[in-house]
């Protein structure tokens, strides 16, 4: 390990020190190295070492009962043991030896804030301390990834009895939204793999998951209104074979799609829950919304007909900014998503929607007139306006593309930056809440290498160190822009990836560097020292057997 801070190559002397004493007992394992990821605030080591063993006694407080039953499931799924939970200050372990781990709630230490937690590893036991239970829930993270990569493992077989070396960690993360999205309409993955990638998610810190539910494509979201959305919107009649650079266009001839029922949605909230990750769904309009208008051409400028897009790209047909039926339908809509995802975002689009059919349509063109709008893109930010207040109206708050920017943002919109930095650096200056996605650093769906030597994907060249190299926070901004800065997402876009296992390649190990970004403090980072800690990381990924990319 790279010490970018002296605390971390004591450390590892101590953690070499630590398995020595543990020589001559074969059934305590000895342990590699510290390889936090993403790199905690701080890290003071203290002498000594740790015994653990699978069943050791689990003492937490009511409020942190969530989190030690996470941990209890977590130790038991790998090891085919179960820690002891009592209460804490409760009751003696039933298996006396193996050690201790206590979650406690400590409301008087506000430097931690609402994530953030200490953690110190004594000869004695194991205590974890936080604010909240988002904070022991991390700090139960960290602790995982001192233990064993086997401790990932989904079927007992991992070792049971662990010896940790004594160290004392304070940290906390350096920004409140840290977030992956993943689109599921280009290509569909079904729940169990939204909640395999939510563990991934949660192993990193990150805390809120995009869920990009319609697209042109396909729309994956059950509307009990408009039960034609998925019925019809959610297939398409083919897709297209190979990359959309490839002459002449060749198409599979297969219909392709699928779409979640309200019970699989509440399933995923509930997992998303219990790893305090805020689900964010996206609903795209004005644009790329193709398969809506499959379902409900009426909805259009032209009234159709139209089916499912089988190529990828930006497509001329969108909703009709000049009639009230939209709206209606819209209302309907949100209406039932905003009871579906208890968080407080809906992320409604914007993005990429030609002015092509509202130059033409009479009903736009009234529209127009009758608001005393200037032209399409005053239009579309009407429209956004609209759906805002519709949000409101269901207690909502309303994020969007770096699009809606254009002709004037709404009221209380929050940006998601992808373009560039600039859309992000104008919402923070006109003092709107902000998250960085910048297509140049956050894109997972660009190559991580020289595309000779990768599988196709959709273009650019984004490594791993690009990702790291990412600062979220713009020079540009005053300190209180800078504020609106609430963090950074990384988003995977599905035209080039069909499986589950290639979203793992894409999003893996690129993911591994988007968390310290957004978790860890410039000044205890560096790139040499990701890359080695990530080397150990990656036996964890290898025992949750994820399909990620090696560094070769
Ligand atoms: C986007 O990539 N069109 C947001
Ligand atoms: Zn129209």
């Amino acid at each position: 390990m790279k010490p970018n801070s002296p605390c971390l190559l004591a450390v590892l002397v101590l953690a070499a020190a630590g398995c020595a004493h543990t020589g001559g007992d074969p059934s305590v394992n000895a342990l590699p190295p510290l390889s936090i990821i993403p790199v905690p605030s701080s890290i003071e080591p203290a002498a000594g070492s740790c015994r653990l063993a699978a069943g050791f006694a689990l003492k937490a407080d009511v409020e942190a009962q969530g989190v030690a039953a996470y941990l209890a499931a977590k130790v038991e799924r790998a090891t085919g043991v179960r820690p002891d939970l009592s209460p804490a200050g409760g009751g003696s372990p039933r298996a006396p030896g193996a050690g201790s781990v206590t979650l406690r709630i400590i409301p008087d230490d506000p430097e931690l804030g609402a994530e953030g937690y200490a953690l110190q590893v004594a000869e004695s036991g194991v205590v974890i301390e936080a604010p909240r239970p988002a904070g022991l829930f991390y700090g139960v993270q960290t602790l995982l990834q001192l233990l064993p990569p086997e401790i990932e493992a989904a079927s007992g077989g991992a070792p049971a009895s662990w010896s940790i070396p004594c160290v004392e960690i304070r940290d906390l993360p350096r920004y409140l939204y840290r977030g992956m999205h993943l689109d599921v309409c280009r290509h569909f993955f079904d729940v169990e793999f939204i909640k395999r990638y939510l563990d991934l998610l949660a192993l990193h810190k990150l805390n809120t998951f995009h869920w990009h539910l319609t697209e042109d494509q396909g729309w994956r979201m059950p509307i009990a209104k408009y039960p034609r959305l998925t019925e019809v919107g959610g297939f398409r009649p083919e897709t297209l074979i190979g990359h959309y650079g490839d002459q002449p266009h060749r198409f599979d001839g297969t219909r392709y799609g699928g779409s979640y029922t309200r019970e699989e949605i509440q399933e995923v909230v509930r997992y998303a829950q219990e790893r305090f990750i805020t689900v964010i769904p996206e609903i795209e309009m004005p644009g790329h919304a193709l398969a809506a208008l499959s379902a409900y051409p009426e909805l259009s400028c032209t009234g159709g007909p139209f089916q499912p897009a089988t190529l990828w790209g930006v497509f001329d047909d969108v909703y009709c900014a000049g009639n009230d039926s939209v709206f209606a339908f819209l209302e309907g809509v949100l209406g039932e998503v905003a009871e579906l995802f208890p968080g407080p975002y809906i992320h409604i689009g914007g993005d990429e929607c030609p002015k092509t059919r509202w130059k033409e349509c009479p009903r736009c063109r009234e529209r127009i007139r009758r608001e005393g709008l200037k032209d399409e893109h005053e239009l579309q930010s009407w429209f956004i306006r609209r759906i805002e207040t519709i949000l409101t109206g269901y207690g909502k708050k309303l994020i969007g593309w770096d699009e809606i920017l254009e002709g004037g943002l709404a009221p209380q919109a929050t940006v998601m930056s992808w373009r560039g930095m600039q859309g992000g650096i104008d919402a923070a200056t006109q003092g709107h809440d902000v998250i960085m996605s910048p297509v140049s650093h956050c894109y997972f769906d660009h190559y991580q290498q020289e595309p000779a030597e990768e599988p196709v994907a959709f273009g650019g060249l984004t490594t791993l160190a690009k990702v790291y190299s990412f600062e979220p926070t713009p020079v540009e901004l005053d300190a209180d822009a800078a504020l609106h800065v609430l963090g950074a997402q990384a988003n995977v876009w599905t035209e080039y990836i069909d499986s589950p296992e290639k979203v793992e390649y894409m999003a893996l190990p690129r993911m591994c560097a988007l968390a310290e970004v957004v978790w860890s403090r410039p000044g205890a980072r560096s790139l040499e020292g990701f890359l080695r800690r990530l080397d150990s990381h990656s036996r964890r990924l290898d025992a949750m057997g994820v399909n990620y990319r090696r560094i070769r």
